[in-house]
């Protein structure tokens, strides 16, 4: 299949460069090339590569500097992907748009999940734009489908254990601290990409949640990067309240895979599966990187 990759450059979109390029025909132009906040690039672009599947992988996803940029974050979050399900429309594309766990209250009780037809009701400026944008993308396209994922991390970009090994490699006889009071499902962006690929040979259409399988909060996240990794920093949890932010953050994030499981085609692992694998192939080179800050 043709595929055209929007926000190739960043965590998720790099992934699925690399995983779907294995067998399949993937372009994947800079924002310069293709802004999709412009509806005439994204239609002109559109028309020329004429693509089977439009993945939409950008997006404005600093959660904090959303609350400052409203103008910006409504651009890049809600118009583009309006843009980009117009056109799909137009040329008879399939349109993936990546959506964020975010869009829920995480106000059910913990280890509730949500599911994929839960009410949305967003908490922050990031969060509102990604429960519009899903909104765009239902309205304007007729073969679409919107994956909610959520705490992604990846060797690519900047995540949460990227900050984590930076914080605690500048430490000098002091604990890192750590939230324990936000649950969700830390989320490799490679297992998303093979997701991504099993939705496309199986036609699939709809809402889907996308995270891996069980759930912890950041402090066990976190704790967990550290013990693997045999850095000799203690972790101890502390509450959102003694590291407040600009954007409010759900407590529950966790997202039950139910369409997918209902399929057949749930290929997420548990989380700690897939951290431990994934430290186990990067986790020298980031510590050398962190080391580097
Ligand atoms: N990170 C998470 O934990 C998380 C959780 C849930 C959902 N998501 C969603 O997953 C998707 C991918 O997230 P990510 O963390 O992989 O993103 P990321 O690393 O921040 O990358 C964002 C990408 O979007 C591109 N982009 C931004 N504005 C653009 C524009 N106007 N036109 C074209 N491209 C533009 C960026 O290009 P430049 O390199 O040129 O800036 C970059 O390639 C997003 O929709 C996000 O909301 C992420």
């Amino acid at each position: 299949m043709k595929i055209l990759i929007l926000g190739g450059s960043g965590m998720l979109g790099s992934e699925c460069k690399e995983v779907l390029g294995r067998r399949h025909e993937i372009i994947t132009p800079d924002r310069e090339s293709l802004n999709i906040v412009s509806w005439d690039q994204v239609i002109d672009r559109l028309q020329q590569i004429s693509p089977e599947i439009v993945l939409n992988c950008a997006g404005f996803t600093d959660v904090d500097a959303s609350e400052e940029e409203d103008f910006a974050v409504r651009k890049i979050n809600v118009e583009g992907p309006r843009n980009l399900a117009q056109g799909a429309a137009r040329f008879g594309s399939k349109l993936i748009h990546i959506s964020s766990d975010y869009v829920f209250d995480g106000q059910k009780t913990l280890p509730q999940p949500y599911f994929e037809d839960d009410l949305v009701r967003p908490l922050s400026a990031y969060a509102k734009s990604k429960a519009e944008s899903e909104t765009a993308v239902r309205e304007n396209s007729p073969d679409y489908i919107i994956l909610r994922t959520g705490w992604l991390y990846s060797r690519g970009g900047s995540n949460f254990i990227k900050a984590i090994l930076s914080a605690a490699l500048k430490l000098r006889n002091s604990a890192l601290k750590v939230v324990d009071d936000q649950f969700g499902s830390p989320t490799w962006t490679y297992r998303v990409a093979h997701q991504i690929e099993a939705l496309l040979n199986r036609g699939g259409r709809g809402t889907y949640h996308a995270t891996s399988e069980g759930f912890c909060s950041k402090f066990e996240w976190a704790a967990f990067v550290v013990e693997k990794l045999g850095l000799k920093v203690p972790v101890e949890p502390c509450k959102t309240e003694d590291f407040p932010t600009p954007a409010r953050r759900p407590v529950n994030s966790i997202l039950e895979n139910r369409l997918l499981k209902k399929q057949g085609i749930n290929v997420m692992r548990d989380w700690k599966e897939d951290l431990n694998e994934f430290l186990d192939l990067y986790g020298e080179d980031l510590i050398k990187e962190a080391s580097r800050d």
